[in-house]
């Protein structure tokens, strides 16, 4: 059974799996918070948590947030459009002065599998429909460029969370949004790479079916009896890798509210896997550093 069935339901935690505390948040008061995709679902969840907590949040869509508050700050914002979300970074600068967080949230469903053949007027086979591609990979990319500029300002560093997906690590039949959602964890340990000596933090969430928008829950639960957590589960997790310091290249996976961070297991057993010998790897940060200095010096 693939992970992403999700037909199972279960209330009792299980083992390995934990909950998260309003009192895991709290260092989250007063922080900065810019979220794209804040209007809906997840990042809706995760506005309202940190108006909870009393954070600013600056919030960047397409649509309308419903959530209004003093606290909350919406710029109209499309993720792929670069000059628009350079625009909410610079907003929230003028309106708090700083950003703390990030979180790289917005996204959209599968529109194409690249499986079938579809042909424009003339008959040719037509190129693949980029949209998704473009809305959940370029436009996190784009968040996390940003949102490293800004966080590099705060003497204290800060943290950028990327919402890839259950579908990051496991075989889907939507392909788009598959690829997208492996490239937005490949954004995150590829960034985390290259910050280990910064006081900046990268993290992504992987959840697994969380009602929203793009997945509403009786729909799932009625056509292929799938169980989705609340988004709040989802956004609890987000929220926790920015409150806690501690937290940096994790991968934070959740099911029916409940936590594990996955990344640490996946990496030990492709190590395994690999089993690597003397000069197979660049393994260390000194080598990768010194992989990308050679190619900067090569272009
Ligand atoms: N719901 C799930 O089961 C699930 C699981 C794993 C990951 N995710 C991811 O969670 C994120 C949030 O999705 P959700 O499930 O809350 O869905 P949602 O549809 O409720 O929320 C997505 C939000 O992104 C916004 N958005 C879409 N395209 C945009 C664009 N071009 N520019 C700016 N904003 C845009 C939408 O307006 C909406 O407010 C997405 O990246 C999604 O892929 C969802």
């Amino acid at each position: 059974m693939s992970i992403l069935d999700g037909s199972v339901e279960t209330t009792k935690a299980e083992p390995g799996f934990f909950s998260i505390q309003d009192s895991d948040l709290t260092s989250l008061k007063d922080k900065v918070v810019l979220i794209t995709g804040g209007s809906s679902g997840i990042g809706l969840a995760a506005v309202k948590i940190c108006v909870s907590l009393r954070a600013k949040v600056v919030v960047g869509d397409v649509n309308e947030c419903p959530e209004k508050s003093d606290a909350v700050t919406f710029q109209k914002v499309d993720v792929t459009d670069w000059k628009q979300q350079s625009a909410l970074f610079k907003k929230a600068i003028e309106v708090h002065g700083a950003v703390d967080h990030c979180f790289a949230n917005a996204g959209i469903g599968p529109t194409d599998t690249f499986t079938k053949d579809t042909f424009d007027s003339a008959g040719e086979l037509e190129p693949p429909n980029m949209k998704t591609m473009e809305i959940n990979l370029n436009g996190p990319i784009f968040t996390s460029k940003l949102a490293l500029h800004y966080l590099r300002k705060n003497p204290e560093g800060g943290s950028l969370v990327i919402t890839a997906s259950a579908s990051s690590f496991t075989p889907f039949v939507a392909t788009d949004y598959g690829v997208a959602k492996h490239g937005a964890l490949g954004l995150m340990r590829n960034l985390d790479a290259n910050l280990k000596d910064s006081n900046i933090r990268v993290n992504c969430i992987t959840p697994l079916w969380t009602a929203s928008g793009l997945v509403p829950a009786e729909m799932m639960k009625e056509h292929l009896g799938i169980i989705s957590q609340p988004p709040e589960a989802a956004a609890r997790s987000a929220l926790l890798l920015m409150a806690d310091g501690e937290r940096r290249g994790q991968t934070m996976f959740s099911k029916r509210s409940m936590f594990k961070e996955i990344d640490s297991i996946a990496m030990k057993a492709m190590v395994e896997a690999v089993a690597p010998g003397p000069g197979d790897v660049p393994a260390d940060e000194a080598k990768g550093k010194a992989f990308n200095e050679m190619f900067s010096k090569g272009s």
